[in-house]
């Protein structure tokens, strides 16, 4: 007879809590599992983000975009309660972030798993001690423990016969796998990651972009992930955001939503035409002038690049 419940064997009873098990059962609204409000984050001498509110819905992929400096990483930093903010507020699972309470924000983030922008592996540890890392700092699981977990996280990720190289000895794409698998070996309910395909050729893109969704869906998370790839975050996320100009979102939407629409900023951004609402150069006083090859006064109109560009016949 088919054991079952209490009488199964030891070790598999279904409802033995997993030792890293957490209570994630409280959505904070129908299927919220992370929200945005209104929220408003500045350095003194600059507001770089300026009312935006999102929602995350439970089990979701969802892709943030938005140019380079639009304050991307600056979210993903307020989620993790690193920075913190003028205004707004952030509720993950229903706790309201606090970048002040230091006991809480070590709870919280055990309960996030990041992928950093410039991703470093500490060069100085194997993949494998990589991978234990998180596991050694925020729980006391015995070694036995320790490197099953690690050992199941690299064969999930193709690299558990590299578990004994150091980073050095790893291409780009296998150190990026090795990241995600660090990520995840906390097996946590949000999951971040800011720029994962930066640098990969299109296979090894391919194969992160996969690993990030099936991850998600393997552990019932819910993934936020920063991309410049437009091509692979419509194809995978199930939802997307996209950071505008001054700190405000310029839209959202799913990705049928995001094709079709006739936003001409979205449009712009998502379809890459070089001229529109976003302009190429960032402000500054004419070319000419600033190489001293014409007189300071402005000319009523463009006249002045031509006549640089142009020789007199
Ligand atoms: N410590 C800081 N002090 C002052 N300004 C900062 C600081 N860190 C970031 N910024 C500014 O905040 C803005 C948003 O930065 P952020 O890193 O969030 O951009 P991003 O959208 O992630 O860009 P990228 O796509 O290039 O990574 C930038 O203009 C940046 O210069
Ligand atoms: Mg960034």
């Amino acid at each position: 007879m088919r054991p079952s419940g209490e009488s199964g064997p030891a070790g598999f009873r279904p409802t033995a809590k997993h030792p890293l098990a957490i209570d994630t059962d409280q959505p904070t609204r129908d299927g919220d599992f992370l929200r945005i409000e209104n929220l408003v984050f500045g350095y003194p001498e600059r507001t770089i983000i300026n009312g935006v509110s999102m929602t995350f819905r439970r089990g979701a992929v969802i892709g943030l975009m938005g140019g380079s400096g639009s304050g991307k990483t600056t979210i993903l930093k307020l989620i993790g309660g690193q920075l913190h903010p003028r205004s707004g507020r952030i509720v993950f699972d229903g706790q309201t972030v606090d970048s002040r309470d230091r006991t809480g924000l070590y709870a919280l983030r055990r309960r996030m798993g990041m992928l950093f922008q410039f991703g470093a592996l500490f060069t100085d540890m194997t993949v494998f001690e990589n991978v234990a890392f998180p596991l050694r700092e925020h729980t006391s699981l015995s070694d036995e423990l320790i490197r099953t977990l690690v050992l199941m996280k690299l064969e999930a990720v193709g690299l558990r016969g590299a578990a004994p190289l150091r980073p050095s000895q790893m291409s780009g794409g296998m150190a990026r796998r090795v990241a995600l698998a660090r990520a995840t070996v906390l097996d946590p309910p949000l999951l971040m990651y800011d720029e994962p395909f930066a640098g990969l050729d299109p296979l090894s893109l391919g194969t992160i972009a996969a690993l990030i969704r099936s991850l998600n869906d393997a552990l019932g998370a819910t993934s936020i992930m920063v991309t410049h790839d437009i091509d692979e975050s419509l194809r995978i996320c199930d939802y997307v955001y996209v950071l505008g100009n001054g700190g405000v979102i310029a839209g959202e939407g799913t990705p049928d939503q995001m094709r079709a629409t006739t936003d001409p900023f979205l449009r712009q951004f998502l379809f890459g035409a070089s001229d529109g609402p976003v302009a190429f150069h960032y402000p500054a006083e004419p070319l000419a002038e600033a190489l001293g090859l014409a007189s300071p006064a402005p000319p009523a109109s463009d006249t002045r690049g031509r006549d640089v560009l142009e020789r007199p016949r």
